[in-house]
């Protein structure tokens, strides 16, 4: 087999809990089929997420011991500001404790009611955070952006079709601006052009528009441009992320990706109008302008952290570790989002679980049962955290998928456990028939996946006893 190298050895070691199948079911049980709510002391490998999970490296933690803790105008801030304004040339950098707080800024002050935010698919976070201003967030990824089984190599693209829709529509009174999510987590983790990146820029500033990057996995993004698109094999990292960022005029980051840090985040933006009140809602919300809601080893440590994220051979072992994950889930027959994307795998829980209805939760269903079965944590990304009411119809609208997100913690897991989890998933498809769907026991009004309870529907047993596969 050819495993991706990886280009660094181990310093510290973190012992990872092994639980019991039947400590497992009554934990699920109390967790309400939640698996957000179960203790990490009780998950042998995490999924969840990729987001402040990474290892931090040697000179990461090195930075944290250097930080300078000035409330105001820390040395800390310097290298974090002057390294991101190097990198994404925008002249306004404003620090947030994550992406979240980011987004909730920048559309505090730019969205009104009713206006409407074109993306190609808005993260969650993002959705709620427009949402709860009033707008629309609209989703104008490409065709094969939806379609979990076409290999394409630029799935995240924006249709220009429907961005010239949604303008025609709405126009400039309620468009304020342009989102680009690269890459695209809530499609699979899939790359986004610079043909396509351009094309946007181009339309988008045609029209007086600012084009604002959902920039969390930049460097992601920026190594599939190098692989799959023509014309950049021999650029840089660096070049090439450059070259993105200078097509747009601001960017929301989440540094608890590619900044390979576990807390941490910033608005960029070159307005001065939209910085100025982006700075006097930072000081309200976040903290003083030069620390916003992190402390100063937390800045140091981004700054590191965007340095190494541009070596080629991090990436190239990062990326290709969850290729690898994606060909081990392809060659035990479960269904998956192909190609593979750059921080996740994404299994098709609408092909793995055909029986289950979407009402009934297939992608949830799904991350249960592979918790069941191997301690395993992923994510639903599928009805429980995207069905809502159309704004116009007041229908409730189903999203086009139903994934479960095996997302990839950045030089935390080996091959071996990776090859444990893809087992398992195996295990969970072969036992489908035994599943049965669940409905929300109890929800919150907003981002309810987090916290929602769940429960089998029709008071029935979760996995029909005695017909589940037994492995502990
Ligand atoms: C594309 C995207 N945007 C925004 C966010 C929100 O970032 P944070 O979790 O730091 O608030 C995330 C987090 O996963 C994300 O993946």
């Amino acid at each position: 087999m050819d495993l991706p190298f990886e280009p660094y050895r181990i310093k510290v070691v973190e012992r990872i809990p092994l639980i019991s199948r039947s400590e497992r079911i009554t934990l699920l049980k109390k967790a309400g089929y939640n698996v957000f709510r179960i203790p990490s002391d009780a998950i042998t490998i995490d999924l969840l997420t990729d987001s402040g999970t990474s290892a931090m490296s040697d000179k990461q933690w090195a930075a944290l011991m250097t930080g300078d803790e000035a409330y105001a105008c820390s040395r800390s801030f310097d290298d974090f500001a002057d390294t991101i304004r190097n990198l994404f040339g925008y002249k306004h950098v404003i620090p947030t404790h994550q992406g979240r707080a980011a987004e909730g800024i920048l559309f505090s002050v730019t969205l009104q009611k009713n206006a409407v935010v074109p993306n190609n698919i808005h993260f969650d976070t993002t959705r709620a955070n427009v949402e709860h201003c009033g707008a629309i967030a609209l989703d104008c990824v490409v065709e094969e952006g939806l379609d979990p089984t076409l290999e394409h190599p630029f799935k995240g693209n924006m249709s220009l079709a429907r961005l010239e829709a949604a303008w025609q529509k709405y126009g400039p009174e309620k468009i304020p601006f342009v989102m680009l999510t690269i890459t695209n987590n809530s499609g699979g983790g899939q790359p986004v052009s610079l043909a396509n990146i351009r094309k946007v820029s181009e339309f988008c500033h045609a029209r007086n528009l600012p084009l604002i990057f959902d920039a969390c996995r930049f460097a992601e993004n920026a190594y599939f441009i190098k692989m799959r698109e023509e014309g950049y094999r021999d650029k840089s990292i660096e070049e090439i992320v450059k070259e993105t960022f200078a097509l747009g005029d601001g960017c929301t980051m989440s540094a608890k990706k590619d900044a390979l840090v576990n807390i941490g985040g910033f608005l960029c933006l070159n307005r001065d109008d939209w910085a100025e009140e982006a700075t006097n809602l930072l000081i309200l919300r976040e903290g003083f302008p030069t620390y916003g809601g992190m402390a100063g080893r937390d800045l140091a440590a981004i700054a590191q952290g965007l340095r190494e994220v541009l070596d080629f051979e991090y990436l190239k072992y990062q990326i290709g570790q969850v290729a690898q994950f994606g060909e081990a889930l392809a060659r035990y027959d479960v269904p998956i989002i192909k190609p593979v994307g750059g921080h996740a795998t994404y299994v098709d829980a609408m092909a793995a679980l055909p029986h289950i209805p979407q009402p009934q939760f297939p992608a949830q269903v799904f991350t249960a049962a592979l918790y069941l079965e191997a301690g395993v944590r992923g994510v639903e990304i599928g009805s429980l955290m995207f069905e809502h009411k159309d704004p116009e119809t007041g229908e409730i609208v189903y999203p086009a998928m139903e994934l479960v997100r095996l997302a990839v913690p950045r030089r935390v897991y080996t091959h071996t456990q990776l090859e444990y989890v893809a087992e398992a998933c195996a295990r969970v498809v072969t036992m489908a028939d035994h599943l049965r769907g669940l409905e929300i026991e109890w929800e919150p009004p907003t981002l309810r996946h987090f916290t929602a309870r769940l429960r089998p529907v029709a008071g029935g047993e979760f996995v029909a006893e005695g017909d589940r596969i037994q492995k502990s």
